[in-house]
């Protein structure tokens, strides 16, 4: 089992398979973004040694994030790979819903148990803006194929970073949608993650802007997030679904994170925030048996900080953009 300083336990790790993506989001990577050199990126087989290494130290929840995930080719076979790791409760993958009409059953008969795909905005223009591409219609589209494989309920829900003056007019809009299609939507703040620094406080909107915003035109009950979690799920009030916040500037959940991080070319970090990485990759490719990988990453969730600084003076950026370290 692995436990850092402040006994939290490390229970999930998020595995990047890529920093490419057919998407630019603002808020996520530059617009003209340098991508991590192929040759350095861990191959599918290394991954999932890290993750079955992980899984033997109590690891039990995986997301599959990027980038864009199904850039990467064959991911189903590596969903495969996973699901056969003793241990491993659950997969989950986070992506911009591009690519689900092609893959979607494909990743379903793999076993993957859930998706996430992000959609900022209905309208088409503001979509393109957010995304630099022409995106809604294809998200859209990769929504309705995740659900025509069979991922509904709870195995599928979508993001949305609200961002002042770019999405937050929407923010009441989009739920209605959600709830009328019986989706699961949870808004995320904007973190200082991005590419080309455009972030900034004034920026941010807050999770408690974003529910009031929400509750005016659909009443909620008030939220609960359950211990590790990131999401505050809010009911509404006619029993028609929820809808989540995600508060991880105003309302930080690091006091009981228990998330790990791997990145694509073979960073082990332990905060989405992390300035540095502790590399996995050399000792992978020189020969490291099972019990070093596993003595490198237990002792880096040793020496996890209590949390982010991102509401204080002294927060210091990562060395990366979002789509580099993975959401
Ligand atoms: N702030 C908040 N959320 C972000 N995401 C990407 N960049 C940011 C950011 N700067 C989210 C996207 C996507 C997931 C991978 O991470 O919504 O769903
Ligand atoms: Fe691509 Fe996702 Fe980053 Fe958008 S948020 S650029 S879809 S990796």
């Amino acid at each position: 089992m692995w436990k850092d300083g402040f006994g939290r336990r490390a229970r999930k790790l998020r595995i990047s398979v890529t920093d490419r993506c057919n998407l630019r989001c603002v808020y996520c990577m530059p617009a003209q973004p340098e991508w991590l050199p192929k040759s350095g990126l861990l191959t599918f087989e290394e991954l999932a040694r890290v993750a079955r290494v992980a899984a033997k130290a109590g690891v039990e929840r995986f997301r599959i994030t990027g980038g864009e995930p199904l850039l990467r080719r064959g991911l189903p076979e590596f969903i495969v790979i996973l699901r056969s790791i003793p241990g491993a409760r659950s997969i989950a993958m986070t992506t911009n819903g591009l690519l689900l009409p092609e893959f979607a059953a494909a990743l379903r008969d793999a076993g993957l148990d859930r998706v996430t795909v992000s959609l900022d905005s209905l309208d088409r223009d503001r979509a393109r803006a957010l995304t630099r591409r022409d995106s809604r219609d294809g998200t859209l589209a990769g929504i309705e194929a995740a659900r025509a494989a069979g991922f509904s309920g709870p195995a599928l829900k979508i993001n949305a970073v609200a961002m002042r003056g770019v999405n937050d007019a929407e923010i009441s809009q989009l739920a209605g949608w959600a709830r009328d299609e019986g989706l699961s939507l949870r808004f995320i703040e904007f973190m200082p993650l991005e590419g080309d620094r455009i972030w900034s406080r004034d920026m941010l909107v807050p999770a408690e802007e974003i529910v009031s915003r929400i509750a005016k035109d659909y009443p909620l009950e008030p939220g609960v997030r359950e211990p590790g979690e990131t999401c505050e799920r809010f009911a509404y009030r006619d029993g028609r679904g929820e809808v989540g916040v995600i508060a991880s500037v105003t309302r930080a959940f690091c006091g009981d994170c228990d998330r790990i991080r791997l990145t694509a070319d073979g960073g082990f970090r332990t905060c989405l925030f992390a300035t540095e990485a502790r590399d996995l990759r050399g000792p992978l490719r020189s020969g490291a048996s099972d019990e070093e990988l596993a003595a490198l990453m237990g002792s880096a969730v040793r020496l996890k900080g209590p949390g982010h600084l991102v509401a204080s003076p002294a927060f210091k950026r990562p060395d990366r953009a979002m789509n580099a370290i993975g959401g």
